[in-house]
């Protein structure tokens, strides 16, 4: 039962419709108050009335009934108090018997998203930096799978540019096949940092690597196989990463799949009248947008990262036939997405208002920005390893009897990597310390994991009956209740802001409340009622955290 909807339906205000009553409805911060509060400032406009008085009137027309106990006009506001009682029955009743679709729904209707990220580079490290694009584009495949949608995972790969011509050049001066199959990534940035290094000295470099780049888009044999090694190493490289992440991809079409589907749209825009020369290069002039102009091609017919772009949207419409398309980018690139999103709407291009830039913030060491040519980057290979062995060496130090020690160390440690990139507001700066990730108190995820096994346990232990009376709810119970049926507008929430953290918030929260309940409650006692209440409570929990964690990509464990 929807509560908001019921509580609108009931006051029945005329002029304003039911939908928008039911969301003006919020929950007062102190339970004191009520379990849903109507802040009648919002209808002072439309009824012309103070709020006072309108709580006034609507709370003594108000009419009570069995599913709702009290409401109360205090200040301008309109307080409800429901009936708790059925209110724990229908949500516990609901949780269990959705099990691990609690929280679900069809809303998105089997429409499409496709959603663009992580987009690695091919033969850069795998750093940090990659951390949120990867989980929060992960989180979002999932979330929006959960809600009824199609997900489109794409990996748009970085596979094109002059760097490749750099990084021939340096291959064929300073390393090798058997060097690079050995070392891969590393060796493969070893040579890359040479290369510019070596540069500074000697600029005729660049011009030869212009040549290779050229030999490449040519088809040149020789380049193209060198290529093709880089790209399979750093796929190989990158795909372990994904395995231990949880993270998978419906597409690997990256900017080079482009290469022959960009003409059709360059013609496009020319057709359009859309193209101006400058400086013999082409551009879509954005003058009057407030934006710099969208570089389409060079002056020597490059294109660029833009023009892929283009294409890539045009045949992202065309094969997927997308209601949205997601880009998990840093904000850095705001600039790009808002000047190519224009240019697909002055193409006449009416989905080009379905285009979304999920940006978010930007990783920084203590020691300052990332780069990969000054080999300041910290590799996430690195970090997950060492948030596994942190968390077996805790275990072998307070549970070294437990069952598959490995198994649960990785999942504690890659759960620990994953929660803290998912933990704050997506769009939040953040400075990467090894201290916080490796940190496994307070708010993190080995607490969320561990309050699973704590219910894992109780469930062990303890027997329930069937059908029994709900007893009279103390506050502790109420509070796990309350938050246990938020969670399918919390995943729904997250969806429509395009942010997992809501989904690691109500985690905690979660975690939070139960685990008050269970310090306060005595959970096997000897009346069955009571017994069996508190039992349903803990399998609810251990449910609606399973499914959370599911949906950021990190696993629970039965014991830890
Ligand atoms: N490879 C790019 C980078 O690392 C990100 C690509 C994002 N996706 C896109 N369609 N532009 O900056």
């Amino acid at each position: 039962m929807d509560y908001r909807t019921h509580i609108a339906e009931k006051l029945n205000i005329e002029g304003v419709t039911k939908e928008e009553v039911a969301s003006f409805l919020e929950v007062p911060p102190n339970r004191e108050m009520g379990d849903f509060a109507l802040p009648c400032f919002k209808l002072s406009k439309i009824l012309r009335m103070p709020p006072v008085k309108i709580a006034e009137n609507l709370a003594s027309s108000f009419v009570l009934d069995e599913n709702v106990n009290s409401c109360q006009a205090v200040n301008g506001y309109l307080n409800f108090k429901i009936n708790r009682n059925s209110f724990a029955v229908r949500t516990l009743s609901e949780v269990l018997e959705k099990g691990d679709n609690y929280g679900s729904s069809n809303i998105g209707n089997g429409k499409t998203i496709c959603i663009d990220y992580s987009s690695v580079n091919i033969a850069k490290p795998f750093h940090i930096g990659h951390l949120s694009t990867t989980v929060i584009g992960s989180a979002l495949c999932k979330i929006f799978s959960f809600l009824g949608y199609k997900t489109v995972g794409i990996n748009h790969l970085g596979d094109y540019g002059t760097q490749f011509g750099k990084l021939i050049v340096a291959f064929k001066k300073w390393s090798s096949v058997e060097a690079v199959k050995k070392d891969r990534l590393k060796e493969l940035t070893r040579i890359y940092v040479k290369f510019h290094d070596e540069a500074k000295l000697h600029p005729e470099l660049d011009d030869e690597a212009r040549r290779y780049f050229k030999l490449i888009e040519d088809g040149d044999k020789e380049s193209n196989e060198l290529f093709e090694l880089f790209k399979e190493i750093t796929l190989e490289e990158v795909d372990k990463i994904y395995k231990l992440l949880n993270v998978k991809f419906d597409s690997y079409a990256g900017e080079s799949f482009y290469n022959d589907k960009m003409q059709p749209v360059i013609d496009e825009l020319n057709e359009k009248g859309l193209i101006t020369i400058s400086d013999g290069a082409s551009i879509v002039d954005l003058e009057p947008y407030g934006m710099a102009p969208c570089l389409i091609l060079r002056s020597d017919g490059g294109t660029l990262y833009a023009t892929r772009d283009l294409a890539a949207a045009v045949y992202r419409k065309n094969t997927y036939n997308f209601d949205k398309c997601l880009y998990v980018v840093a904000y850095q690139q705001n600039l790009h997405f808002k000047q190519f999103f224009k240019v697909l709407e002055l193409m006449g291009k009416d989905w080009a208002k379905d285009m979304v830039h999920v940006a978010y913030g930007m990783v920084s060491l203590e020691s300052g920005a990332m780069s990969t040519r000054g080999g300041n980057v910290v590799l996430l290979e690195d970090v997950i390893n060492k948030t596994i062995e942190k968390a077996y060496s805790v275990i072998e130090a307070k549970n070294p009897n437990l069952p598959d020690k490995e198994g649960t160390a990785r999942a504690v440690g890659t759960g620990a990597v994953i929660f803290g990139a998912l933990c704050n507001n997506k769009i939040k700066d953040i400075v990467f310390s090894y201290d916080r990730v490796l940190s496994f108190e307070g708010e993190t995820c080995p607490y969320v994991q561990y309050t699973v096994a704590r219910c894992n346990s109780v469930i062990a232990k303890c027997d329930g009956v069937d059908n029994y009376t709900y007893p009279e709810m103390n506050d502790e119970e109420y509070a796990v209740i309350s938050t246990l049926a938020k969670f399918p507008d919390v995943v729904k929430a997250s969806a429509e802001k395009y942010e997992p953290s809501f989904i690691t918030r109500y985690a905690l929260d979660l975690a939070t409340v139960y685990n008050k309940f269970y310090f306060d409650c005595k959970i096997a006692v000897e009346d069955d009622s009571v017994r069996s209440f508190r039992l349903d409570i803990t399998k609810a929990t251990k449910i609606a955290l399973t499914n959370a964690l599911k949906l950021l990509g990190i696993q629970t464990v039965e014991q830890m």
